[in-house]
């Protein structure tokens, strides 16, 4: 059998690539900017394999340039970049990594969730600035407490789990909404499962970890910030679009919310001018939810092992679209 071809669209630790080299025909794409659509194209038109990443844009134009394609292997838990009916309309398994990178995702939530409260990174900036004149006055720098404090987890699924492990460990009430009750994670942790308006009314930061689908598409906008209390805190480590950004601006400048904490921007990358980032009142990072070095490295060897098992017409370890397999 001849040495199947892959194309693989941005360099990934060594061992990761190894593991894919050694029983394929291997390009990776060395450029730190993602390759354009019409490379992408002439690329896929050539290999039995893709791997991809949250920038690349998986839709039918590129599939049907690809007849050969066997499976698509995306690194990340998110593949909303992928159009999946058109991958599994042409019989092609799409893989992804779930799990490895829940810990690390929760944890930059935690990062965001703390710093926002304790108004970190303004704090950060102000001495920088050299303002910081008296050592210490009671009213100076007051923020948000954790502890007793309630946060509302939209999305349970396993990096919403995570983050309610921590708010156990900080001593948080905590509320959720998602799709579907968890019955079992409620026997594990001291949640209450509440629709989302009263998930906003009540808590004091409302974290979000909900896939993007046409339904998550700017589920908090105008109407949701405004449920929210004027003392609460958003932070979005899910995607950009599940937050209506003007809605966002508003409601920051107006108080109708007290701060912000985005790892996920629509647009992303964020515009340098964009009016978010004139304000005090956001934290921002960009998109290092699960930049652990082991939870990459993880990530990465999971996407090559279903990239190889996609190649041999085996079940990739974790498939998104696992209507394929009949
Ligand atoms: P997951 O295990 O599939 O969890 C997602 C949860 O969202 C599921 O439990 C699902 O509910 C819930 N959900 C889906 N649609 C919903 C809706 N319309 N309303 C309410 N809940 C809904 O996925 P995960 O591993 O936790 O990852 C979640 C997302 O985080 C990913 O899709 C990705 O976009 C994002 N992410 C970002 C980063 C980053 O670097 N910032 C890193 C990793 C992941 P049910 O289970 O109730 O059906
Ligand atoms: C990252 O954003 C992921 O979805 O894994």
């Amino acid at each position: 059998m001849a040495t199947p071809k892959v194309f693989v669209t941005r360099l990934m630790n060594q061992e990761s690539l190894d593991f894919i080299g050694q029983e394929t025909e291997m390009e990776v794409w060395s450029d730190e900017f993602p390759p354009p659509a019409e490379v992408l194209l002439t690329k896929a038109a050539d290999v039995e394999g893709i791997l991809t990443n949250v920038m690349d844009r998986v839709n039918s134009e590129l599939l049907d340039a690809g007849p050969r394609l066997k499976v698509v292997s995306q690194v990340a838990v998110g593949v909303d970049n992928i159009d999946l009916a058109a991958a599994t309309a042409r019989g092609i398994p799409v893989g992804n990594t779930p799990g490895v990178l829940s810990g690390a995702t929760a944890d930059l939530a935690f990062a965001l969730i703390m710093s926002a409260a304790r108004r970190v990174v303004e704090a950060n900036r102000w001495v920088r600035a050299g303002n910081w004149r008296l050592a210490f006055h009671p009213n100076f720098w007051l923020g948000a407490d954790l502890a007793g404090a309630t946060l509302g987890i939209v999305g349970m699924g396993k990096i919403g789990l995570e983050v309610a492990k921590r708010a156990a460990g900080f001593d948080m009430e905590v509320l959720y909404h998602s799709r579907t009750q968890k019955v079992e994670a409620e026997q594990l942790l001291k949640m209450d499962y509440v629709d989302l308006s009263t998930l906003l009314k009540r808590s004091d930061f409302v974290s979000l970890h909900v896939p993007l689908t046409p339904e998550t598409r700017h589920l908090i906008g105008k109407v949701e910030l405004e449920t929210m209390k004027p003392t609460a805190i958003l932070i979005n480590v899910a995607r950009g679009p599940v937050v209506d950004p003007a809605a966002l601006y508003t409601a920051l400048v107006e108080g109708g919310i007290a701060g912000a904490a985005l790892d996920v921007t629509e647009p992303e990358p964020i515009p340098h001018d964009d009016p978010l980032l004139t304000l005090d009142n956001l934290v921002i990072t960009p998109h290092i939810g699960s930049a652990g070095m082991e939870s990459r490295r993880n990530m990465c060897m999971l996407a090559a092992k279903n990239m190889l098992a996609g190649l041999k017409g085996e079940r990739l370890v974790h498939c998104v679209n696992p209507e394929v397999y009949g």
